[in-house]
């Protein structure tokens, strides 16, 4: 690897995290998906059970989901889906954005609150970093690749996504894919990297090298929020190797 890219991006991740530091210490308000652990004690965790009422609906909606035939279809779907109960405590659904064509496609957790009130994944804290790892890092466009998430709705308070919610929500995410026929996926953090692959090895085993995922190459690297929280130069040159990898093959 070339050393003096190795250092560019530390240096880029590294003013990302400080600029993002201090607009905090400002009072910005961004919140993280998957930045509630760590030094903050989460707060109470709402409950989200499935109802029968919500398993009906949810084989309602699934002949939906397989009748869409492209993503704007299933946009809609995910728009109208009350398959668990993150459908009502929503405010907004949020799909995913990007080229429907791409070759890279992200997958992170879930939306967190500016997330869900923007309808649009990645546009808290986590994304600002994500979007400087994809621009100023990779030297792609935002608008090139696809960033989707596991779950379309956010979980209250950020607490982590429940098996019923991902076995309510992965059919769509799984027609994205198949929709968009990313080369490569890049699974963002623990959970994403845990769900795609069904494995419960952590993120710090299984990053930084290609598993198959239906035909794709999944590379799976830290959450950005997770670079974030544990700031330290070892976990911000293992995201630059993972990337690193990911640029080559596409
Ligand atoms: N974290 C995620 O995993 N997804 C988002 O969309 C935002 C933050």
């Amino acid at each position: 690897m070339d050393n003096d890219t190795k250092d560019d991006f530390i240096k880029l991740v590294d003013s990302t995290i400080g600029y993002l530091r201090e607009r905090k210490k400002e009072g910005m308000n961004f919140v993280d998906s998957a930045a509630s652990s760590g030094n903050n004690p989460a707060p109470p965790v709402q409950k989200c059970v499935l109802r029968k009422a919500d398993l009906f609906e949810s084989c309602v909606s699934d002949s939906e989901i397989s009748e869409a035939d492209n993503l704007d279809a299933l946009k809609s779907a995910v728009d109208k889906c009350r398959k668990c109960s993150l459908g009502n405590l929503r405010k907004n659904a949020v799909f995913g954005e990007g080229n429907p064509e791409a070759g890279l496609m992200f997958i992170g957790e879930a939306p967190g609150s500016e997330e869900d009130l923007r309808g649009r994944p990645f546009v808290g804290r986590a994304g600002q970093l994500l979007t400087d790892i994809i621009t100023k890092g990779m030297g792609l466009r935002r608008e090139d690749v696809f960033i989707a998430n596991i779950l379309k709705c956010r979980p209250p308070e950020n607490r982590n996504p429940l098996p019923e919610e991902i076995i309510c929500c992965e059919p769509y995410l799984l027609k994205q894919i198949e929709f968009i026929k990313p080369k490569v996926i890049c699974a963002l953090g623990n959970f994403a990297a845990q769900t795609l692959l069904k494995t419960r090895e952590g993120i710090t085993k299984i990053r930084g090298r290609f598993f198959d995922y239906r035909g794709i190459k999944l590379m799976p690297t830290f959450h950005p929020a997770y670079l974030l929280r544990n700031y330290s130069r070892k976990n911000r040159e293992y995201v630059w190797e993972d990337v690193k990898k990911i640029l080559d093959e596409i």
